[in-house]
């Protein structure tokens, strides 16, 4: 059995073949923790924790002087009655005190998995993919009950962590913070990873030192953000790539989060993650529940590389849904930089009409078809199509397309209102907004309060209305701003400070009714970019728009950092016109269709003014996608050259079965009279016979990988290569 419950000492014990994570019940009230990482076999675990009376360090127990809260590594610790350090969570009692004392109750072990009620989760296909445990704990004083739920998955090296709290008394407290989860990890010398950046400029890594304190990233816009993902690693100070202890840590949550970590003066780290607890408060009335987000936590003891594949695979296999999961995307070209608001149907038909010639599969309409929308001042809020644009409508020109062999794509941005649209003037109140304040806008726009299950109900038979109106395969789903004045006209004072959350959740139940009514639609999710990058945004949508910076060079840190925690196949990388629209740059089309080829291939440029060179290329590139995108999309991802370290950049897609694979090699600036320059493979049989690129020479996996593969000497800027290495029997 995969959790193993060890009556004797109360110490759980969660496992699969590469990975362990050890609690224990402690004084018989406080879950402990013992040990995460590598897979151990444990004789007397419950001998493990050191005890010793510290100064200043009170004792909760009378009898256990050597015992006390603040220096005991514990797995969901509360603040107030012994532990100074940061706390997972506070509650408000009804008199007023922010005093807890929740005490092991019960336990419950069962195989497989359950949904969370209202919040996208990880899940399992079949029960004996994974092993769940609950530890119910109980103030008794509060009436509060509060479980901690831990699931196991047996071929992932995977431990999802969330928590629910249950009001059994008879008065309503206030929840102030409750994290997803938390660990005290009984060392310190380790460094932190996180996935920082900006509009046009997303998911750059940045790695440092631990130093005693508190170290955090958060959002407090409303959404995940493009300014700190919702995601952080603990390394072991020799961990690279390939060696070397990680830890991970993602929320499957796309709205104000926090993740920090305290290194306390006995070399404890505690790491902690969940909703941002600043700025939110929950009343929890007797006979509710509250349901925190899921945080999925993974262990690699194979570097960073070996936490990023067990992310790819969890995202990709036990996180995506719908029919697209398991498939490869349409090549798509997307109208946007080609004409922004300025198109009419001649236009879009022409672009339809080369891309399809070069073997572009879907067109995608982005902003500006609907209500009197020509820039970005008006409209948002009315979905009905522009006739001046669309005289013939969105099915009009869906109907062109399919005669064409082309599928339908379509924008929208339902979350949000132009102040200048029919809608708003018909509700003024359905805004966030705060009654007498100003209404901030940002591009020009205001957010709908979807935590007015009317906006939702609205928004859910207006967009299938729309949906429904013509032939639609794909739908990029847009959110171009962050919350301002978040605030809720139905609710009540004491709840104003939940509006975020229900934001949140009335978008989950929006997501699920479309995702459920449309199963055929791919979905894509953006935000201006990747400003909602998220495995929660993923649940419903199988790929986000990773950023609105297109530029060749620019993307290879983009989908360098994206990759860290998200595979391929969620990122969506478009071809775009030079000058690069976001930087100015201009780079030969080549690179630029390699680096997008690296993931979901699309195009968004003036494809029916290329110059007949330029769409030799494309034609020869998209034959070529065509021969790789089952690995790009489905392959195992070892990084090679990073561009946080230099002019190179290198990554590799390998088959499960190791007989294909697929390098990308990038030279940003070449340098005079370059060394001659192996790069090292990974990820490939040793004592497999491989060739490259259909070339006559053989080679062996391990020389490809020891020796490394010869690259031809580089005199150009911007010079790119991609290798297709396949396994030879004979
Ligand atoms: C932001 C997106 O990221 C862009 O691709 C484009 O769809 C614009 N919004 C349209 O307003």
């Amino acid at each position: 059995m995969p959790i193993d419950w060890n009556e004797e000492d109360r110490v759980f014990h969660l496992h699969n073949s590469k990975i362990s994570y050890l609690l224990q019940i402690v004084h018989g009230k406080y879950p402990a923790h013992l040990y995460w990482g590598k897979r151990v076999m444990t004789l007397q675990p419950g001998s493990i924790l050191s005890f010793k009376g510290r100064a200043f360090s009170p004792t909760t127990e009378p009898n256990d002087k050597n015992f006390s809260l603040d220096t005991l590594p514990q797995e969901y610790p509360a603040f107030g009655n012994g532990d100074f350090r940061t706390p997972a969570y506070q509650i408000r009692a009804p008199d007023g005190s922010t005093i807890t004392e929740f005490v092991y109750d019960s336990h419950e072990i069962f195989q497989g998995k359950r949904p969370l009620e209202g919040l996208p989760s990880a899940y399992v296909e079949d029960d004996t993919e994974a092993d769940s445990l609950v530890i119910t704990m109980v103030d008794s004083m509060l009436g509060v009950g509060m479980n901690l739920h831990y699931t196991i998955y047996r071929e992932l090296d995977v431990i999802t962590r969330s928590v629910s709290f249950e009001h059994l008394g008879c008065q309503a407290v206030e929840i102030y913070k409750c994290m997803s989860m938390s660990v005290d990890f009984h060392q310190s010398d380790w460094d932190w990873l996180h996935l920082h950046g900006t509009w046009g400029r997303e998911r750059h890594i940045e790695r440092q030192p631990l130093h005693h304190g508190i170290q955090t990233i958060s959002s407090a816009r409303g959404s995940s953000s493009h300014q700190h993902n919702p995601f952080i690693a603990l390394l072991s100070k020799d961990a690279n790539e390939e060696y070397g202890g990680v830890f991970g840590c993602t929320l499957m949550y796309s709205g104000n989060f926090q993740a920090s970590i305290e290194v306390d003066p006995f070399q404890t780290s505690r790491l902690s993650v969940g909703i941002n607890p600043f700025d939110f408060t929950w009343l929890l009335k007797p006979g509710e529940t509250f349901q925190t987000p899921e945080a999925l936590m993974v262990y690699s003891a194979d570097g960073l590389g070996g936490m990023s594949r067990t992310y790819h695979k969890l995202l990709r296999t036990r996180v995506c849904r719908g029919v697209y999961r398991d498939k490869t995307r349409p090549i798509l070209i997307n109208n946007w930089e080609a004409t922004y608001f300025n198109f009419n149907e001649k236009k879009l038909k022409s672009i339809a009409d080369a891309g399809k010639e070069l073997g572009v599969e879907l067109f995608v309409l982005d902003d500006g078809w609907f209500g009197q929308r020509d820039n970005d001042k008006s409209s948002l809020g009315d979905w009905y199509e522009n006739k001046k644009k669309l005289p013939n409508g969105l099915k009009g020109l869906a109907d062109y397309l399919h005669t064409k062999g082309m599928q339908f794509g379509l924008w929208v941005e339902p979350e949000m209102v132009s102040p200048d649209s029919d809608l708003y003037r018909r509700h003024p109140d359905w805004c966030l907004h705060v009654p007498g304040r100003n209404r901030t806008l940002s591009r020009n726009q205001l957010v709908l309060d979807l935590s007015r299950d009317e906006v939702c109900d609205y928004l859910i038979e207006t967009l299938t209305r729309v949906f429904r109106s013509a032939p639609i395969s794909y739908v990029k789903w847009d959110m171009n701003r962050n919350m301002t004045e978040v605030g809720s006209a139905a609710l009540p004072p004491e709840r104003q400070k939940e509006t975020a959350h229900r934001y949140m959740l009335g978008l989950y139940r929006i997501l699920e009714k479309l995702t459920a009514r449309f199963p055929g639609i791919l979905f894509e999710s953006c935000s201006g970019g990747g400003g909602r990058f998220d495995p929660g945004m993923l649940y419903y949508m199988p790929q986000t728009w990773t950023s609105d910076d297109t530029d060749a060079v620019e993307r290879l840190k983009i989908q360098y950092g994206t990759s860290i925690v998200y595979p391929a196949i969620t990122m969506g990388a478009n071809v775009s016109d030079v000058p690069n629209h976001q930087v100015g740059r201009t780079t030969p089309l080549l690179m630029r269709c390699h680096v997008a080829m690296a993931a979901n291939l699309g195009f968004e440029l003036n494809i029916d003014k290329l110059s007949s060179d330029d769409k030799k290329v494309i034609m020869t590139e998209i034959n070529e996608y065509h021969q790789i995108k089952d690995l790009v999309g489905f392959g195992d991802q070892f990084r090679l050259l990073s561009p946080f370290d230099g002019m190179d950049t290198a990554w590799m897609y390998v088959a499960p079965n190791q007989e294909h694979a697929v390098v990308f090699y990038y030279k940003i600036l070449a340098t005079p009279n370059p060394p001659f320059f192996r790069l090292k493979l990974r990820g490939l049989n040793p004592l497999e016979k491989y060739k490259v690129n259909k070339g006559k020479k053989r080679y062996f996996g391990d020389e490809l990988m020891q020796m490394g593969l010869t690259l031809p000497l580089i005199k150009k800027d911007y010079t790119s290569a991609i290798f297709q290495i396949e396994a030879v029997k004979k």
